[in-house]
């Protein structure tokens, strides 16, 4: 089949063309490199020895995306396209509405025009807010505390009201816990603009040397040892769950909802000591104080995926940070490099 990938040149995307490709499909991507390189689909194509098509441009744009709706018989639509830093979005809010609800608002217009109607969406567990017990389940309550967040949210309402109003599409929404790790052959990895905002690439950049140090956001959380806990999933087990999405849209479910986490919590420290292990060398780090907005502990309830999709996360700490660290180490400066 011919899936359209939106933002499938960055982390995440990349990571799922990788599958997709391996798995025979055709594979055209939009991407308007705001925070990806064009380098990352070269290296796609260098793994998979298959080819993909891409086009430069902006999901905000209907003629552009008319032209590609036109050139390929798109058979669904995997939505990464967006911005995705809090921080960022609390100082411009109305660059991540417009780009993500906005976006995705035209997009899901040019899908009806072609009558493309099977959508997998790229949520995130942040639309859970600071849940009031763990593990999460999908029928948590959700809420923002943040632009991001919010648009997050604003999203998955809107394809819940698609989907009341026109019970053809088969929408696929995907609440992603934290991604980390890297493609085994260390060719593609998570390449962020300017300072780090997530914890592992901050990590890796200490330890190949960009920065100088860790600061750890707060150590007085209601944790076992105070630091922040994470569900971190492997970006190739969440990728491999895109696909899998993918095939329960071809049995016509209407509109779903699924964690993509691994159910397992580890904390900023002994993500720290992890990464030591697989570096082979200290992290500096200082204890700072806690980061607005963060929350103490988050982590999936991962089971409706396993039941629903047949899909459950199988790779290990030990996996995400040396694949990480694999990355980081061959491409000190991204793909820069
Ligand atoms: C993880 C832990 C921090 C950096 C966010 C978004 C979420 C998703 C992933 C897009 C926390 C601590 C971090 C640092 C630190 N993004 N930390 N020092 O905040 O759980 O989730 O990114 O989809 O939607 O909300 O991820 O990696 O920023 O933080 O101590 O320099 O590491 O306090 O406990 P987060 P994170």
């Amino acid at each position: 089949m011919t899936i359209l990938v939106t933002g499938g040149a960055g982390y995440i995307g990349s990571h799922t063309v990788v599958e997709l490709l391996n798995e025979g499909h055709e594979v055209v991507i939009l991407d308007n490199l705001s925070n990806a390189s064009v380098t990352a689909l070269s290296r796609v194509e260098q793994i998979t020895q298959k080819s993909l098509t891409f086009y430069q441009g902006d999901v905000l744009n209907k003629a552009f995306l008319q032209k590609v709706f036109t050139d390929h018989p798109i058979h669904s639509v995997i939505h990464f396209a967006g911005l995705k830093a809090v921080g960022e979005s609390v100082e411009q809010p109305l660059r991540y509405y417009e780009n993500n609800v906005t976006g995705t608002l035209t997009l899901c217009e040019i899908m009806n025009e072609f009558n493309v109607k099977n959508l997998v969406f790229s949520s995130s567990a942040t639309v859970y807010g600071d849940p009031a017990s763990l593990p999460i389940t999908e029928d948590f309550p959700t809420s923002a505390t943040n632009p991001y967040g919010q648009s997050k949210l604003m999203v998955e309402n809107i394809l819940s009201d698609l989907y009341q109003a026109d019970n053809t599409w088969n929408i696929a929404r995907l609440r992603y816990f934290n991604p980390v790790g890297a493609h085994p052959s260390g060719l593609i990895g998570e390449d962020p603009n300017d300072i780090p905002n997530n914890l592992m690439p901050f990590i890796s950049q200490v330890a190949v040397g960009k920065r100088d140090k860790l600061s750890v956001f707060g150590n007085d959380y209601n944790t076992h040892d105070g630091t922040g806990v994470r569900d971190y999933i492997h970006v190739v087990d969440l990728a491999r769950g895109h696909l899998q999405a993918l095939k329960k849209l071809n049995t016509n479910p209407g509109l779903v909802t699924y964690n993509l986490g691994t159910g397992q919590g580890y904390s900023v420290l002994e993500m720290i000591h992890a990464f030591e292990l697989a570096c082979q060398k200290p992290i500096p780090y200082q204890i700072a104080s806690r980061r607005s907005g963060d929350i103490a502990a988050c982590y999936a309830a991962p089971q409706k995926a396993l039941t629903e999709l047949n899909w459950q996360a199988s790779h290990t700490l030990e996996d995400m940070v040396m694949s990480s660290w694999h990355w980081q180490s061959n491409n000190p400066n991204g793909y820069s490099d």
